[in-house]
């Protein structure tokens, strides 16, 4: 399909692509930032689809995509999907929960040319990863996963989202990391979105952890010494700081989700109003360039309030659209994460709050959502 965009004023091209290629997934976290309303399968597009958005992306000078989900595997024609990113010249991490992932099928995955994966694990205790997952014998599924993939000598990354159902066994999944032989781990806490904001009060952490949590991190970041990479992911309700968000609505990733949306974030379906294009109506480079939904909120003309002249907005970009809707009911105030924000109250009475016994998880399966209420309106 060709569009015609002009390459006056256009801002300038993303690097990563996050393909979603499926919101089924075999595991039920609490977490997950998909949508509540999660994608049907039928909805989803070909792999021949898939081939001709990757075709665009490596025209376009996107260099890496992340296969994502729910669960990737899950796609019986994952290998013609990888084998179509490394024709388009795209550098591919297969973002998975290893369920599902044996012997032939990575070889199949790597004869495809897949050149990376990337692990989830709930817990370094199996039990307590699997009641997280809501799924009997993950984590012995992750570990096989684990070993299989440093057999076949790809570079393997461990991705684990931290709640205060794990964030007291961040060392023992750093030690678990660096016993599966990982390059990378990263410890995200968790970012309010879809089923991770129904299920805020049950996964929201105490300050006391996060700050034992965070010593940690910097003690085992001294011992490692650099034979294992420590991502720290920020958790921003706590630290009165915005973070910048995708580094910047539109500026270096999009996401395309199981029905061909395409979003300049992976919660952007969240905004009500934004009317997000789709790869079937329009090209990548017209998504990205001319697309009022990518436009939106893009650079720094849009905003108001105290990020209208903070000398931070090039840095932050104003924070997060998504959490800005979820908690104000508009997504164009400042993020209530920054202690600027006239709505920060909002998240700072959460952080301080005192803790009573979390609910119960809510676990992500297709129609377990309650509608959810809307969005607090805030003043203007
Ligand atoms: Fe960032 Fe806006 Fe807060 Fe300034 S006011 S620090 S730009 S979120
Ligand atoms: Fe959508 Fe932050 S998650 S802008």
């Amino acid at each position: 399909m060709t569009e015609p965009v002009s390459p006056v004023a256009s801002p300038a091209r993303p690097w990563a692509l996050l393909a979603e290629l499926t919101h089924a997934c075999p595991l039920h976290c609490p977490y997950c930032s998909n949508p509540l309303e999660l994608a049907r399968r039928s909805s989803e597009l070909t792999a021949e689809q898939w081939a001709d958005v990757l075709r665009q992306a490596g025209e376009f000078g996107i260099v890496h995509t992340h296969l994502s989900g729910g669960e990737p595997l899950l796609r019986d024609d994952l290998e013609h999907i990888v084998a179509a990113a490394g024709t388009a010249g795209l550098y591919t991490q297969l973002v998975t929960s290893g369920t599902g992932l044996d012997e032939a099928r990575l070889a199949a995955l790597t004869g495809a040319g897949l050149r990376s994966v990337q692990l989830s694990v709930q817990h370094a205790e199996s039990r307590a990863n699997d009641r997280i997952a809501g799924r009997p014998t993950s984590f012995a599924a992750k570990e096989r996963a684990a070993a299989l993939v440093r057999a076949a000598g790809l570079p393997l990354g461990l991705n684990v989202v931290l709640h205060r159902d794990n964030l007291d066994a961040v060392d023992a999944l750093i030690d678990l990391g660096v016993a599966w032989g990982v390059d990378r781990i990263e410890l995200a806490n968790t970012q309010f979105y879809g089923w991770g904001l129904l299920n805020r009060a049950a996964l929201l952490p105490t300050r006391e952890q996060l700050d034992r949590a965070r010593e940690t991190v910097a003690r085992r970041r001294a011992e490692l010494a650099g034979d294992v990479d420590l991502v720290w992911v920020v958790p921003d309700y706590f630290d009165g700081v915005a973070k910048p968000c995708m580094g910047g609505w539109g500026a270096v990733s999009l996401t395309v989700a199981p029905d061909g949306t395409a979003l300049p974030c992976p919660a952007a379906a969240s905004l009500p109003d934004l009317d997000p294009p789709n790869v079937r109506d329009h090209s990548l480079a017209w998504i990205w360039e001319r697309s009022p939904a990518f436009g939106r909120y893009r650079g720094t003309d849009w905003m108001t309030g105290p990020c209208g002249s903070c000398p931070r907005r090039e840095e932050d970009f104003g924070g997060c659209r998504c959490q800005a809707f979820a908690l104000t009911g508009d997504a164009a105030r400042t993020d209530p994460a920054c202690a600027l924000s006239p709505d920060h109250a909002l998240v700072r009475e959460l952080a301080d709050g005192g803790r009573t016994e979390a609910p119960p998880y809510v676990y992500r399966r297709p129609g377990a959502a309650p509608v959810p209420a809307p969005a607090r309106t805030a003043p203007t």
